[in-house]
């Protein structure tokens, strides 16, 4: 077992968002191996509670550091690394001509392993252990990025980007020898989930990439995947942009919205998680709820690209799961403190009288145990727990300096209150703040 005394940041799973987080101002995390040989937190508290409870437990003392649970990017794109800061009038056209033609080179296991490694060693360098990603279409990409994933014991769910039409040559799905692209793509799928579904602390989705590029032949298989793969996600995009939505509801006019399309083809479960979500109706929210799907609210990603403002009240009104991502690279930024307070700002939008928008709680809790909890990783039915330091949970955390620069030095030197300290953190945070990043290994 080994101890980490500093202060202390983790929330109380059953409590509401906004009120949610527990903080010890010199606080003690215990860590050790559970009956799985997985470090989890054995526990945390107050240093001068608990620390007599564990007679000599080796501890390495931080002071002035914040120890905090490692952050969870509910949607990204390994692949898009290299076009972050594309500038476009809106998606579709960001997707034409940047990153459709940096996808293709995911073809090639060399360019694919080299971008893994880059992207996995900076998801870690800004605090993110956990993450949904997108790779491409090619199958190199996916075992690359598994690959990676594995030799760092990040918890890392990725899975084939299925799409056989309306995409350059160069990014559809290939046939096989006796089978058209859209039979192999699900072949290709179900080997691969075969492969890594469970294996360490990987998973595997299932990953139409929107529907307007898939076939109804092919949104149909990968809803008989999900429905035969219980354990495995579900990961695509809706509703991000009106352009998109005019394509994707030419394409399937038998459905009540785009959302709804997912649904006719059994995409839509718990486990399965959409990006953006912002041009919702409230039967839209409803069939979130009621399916147990969850939303990657995507806030730089949204600004960036001009596609609009995901509705915070809305959703709380309907009870549908969310959580925070950094959707790089249509977001601007790796940084899970730059989502936050991009998130804050479009919190203001929804906002029916002025106001504060979000709490520095409730978006710490989004990019945290909300993320966790939408993808189903919140300790429920005795499975992992992360995105927190309770105790049973996995061990991942970081520990933050909010003496990082000298700015960050001074304004947090002046929080009265946790909130202030949050606070400070979010708006003037960045990967200096960041200055460990601790994996749970199995031993
Ligand atoms: N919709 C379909 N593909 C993408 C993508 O790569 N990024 C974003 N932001 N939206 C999408
Ligand atoms: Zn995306």
């Amino acid at each position: 077992m080994q101890g980490y005394r500093a202060a202390l940041l983790r929330f109380d799973p059953a409590a509401d968002p906004k009120q949610s987080a527990i903080y010890e101002a010199d606080g003690l995390l215990v860590v050790g191996p559970d009956a799985r040989g997985t470090q989890v937190v054995q526990a945390a508290g107050d240093w001068a509670t608990l620390a007599p409870r564990f007679p000599g437990l080796v501890v390495e003392h931080l002071p002035g550091r914040l120890i905090a649970p490692g952050f969870v990017d509910l949607h990204l794109h390994y692949p898009q690394t290299n076009v972050i800061g594309s500038p476009a009038d809106g998606l579709l056209p960001w997707l034409d001509n940047y990153t459709f033609p940096e996808e293709q080179r995911f073809e090639s296991p060399e360019y694919s392993a080299a971008e893994a490694a880059f992207f996995l060693d900076e998801l870690l360098r800004h605090g993110v252990t956990t993450a949904l990603s997108f790779a491409t279409s090619h199958p190199a990409s996916v075992q690359a990025l598994f690959t990676a994933a594995q030799q760092r014991q990040i918890r890392l769910i990725t899975g084939l980007c299925l799409m056989d039409r309306h995409a350059p040559a160069g990014l559809l799905n290939r046939a096989g020898s006796a089978t058209d692209a859209t039979e192999q793509s699900l072949i290709d799928s179900e080997r691969l989930l075969q492969q890594w579904q469970g294996v360490d602390r990987l998973g595997y989705a299932i990953t139409p990439r929107f529907a307007p590029t898939s076939t109804d032949a092919q949104l149909r298989g990968a809803g008989q995947l999900a429905a035969r793969y219980p354990e495995a996600w579900v990961q695509s995009h809706v509703a991000e942009n009106r352009d998109e939505i005019a394509w994707a509801r030419a394409l399937f006019p038998q459905s009540r919205s785009y959302l709804a399309t997912y649904a006719d083809f059994g995409l839509m479960r718990e486990r399965s998680v959409y990006a953006h979500c912002i041009h919702f109706d409230d039967d839209d929210r409803a069939l979130m709820r009621e399916t147990g799907a969850a939303a990657a609210v995507c806030p730089t990603s949204n600004l960036f690209l001009g596609s609009g403002f995901f509705d915070y009240a809305a959703a709380d009104r309907a009870g549908f799961r969310y959580g925070l991502a950094s959707d790089v690279g249509g977001g601007t930024s790796f940084s899970p403190f730059h989502t936050m307070l991009a998130a804050y700002y479009v919190g203001r939008e929804g906002q029916a009288k002025p106001g504060l928008s979000l709490s520095p709680q409730q978006l710490w809790w989004q990019h945290t145990v909300g993320a966790a909890q939408a993808l189903g990783l919140g300790g429920r039915a005795g499975g992992p727990a992360v995105g927190n330091l309770q105790p049973g949970c996995d061990a991942d955390f970081v520990v933050l300096n909010p003496q990082a620069t000298p700015l960050l030095a001074r304004r947090t030197a002046r929080a009265a209150t946790l909130d202030e300290l949050l606070f400070a953190l979010i708006v003037l945070g960045d990967d200096r703040v960041v200055e460990r990043t601790v994996i749970s290994q199995a031993f």
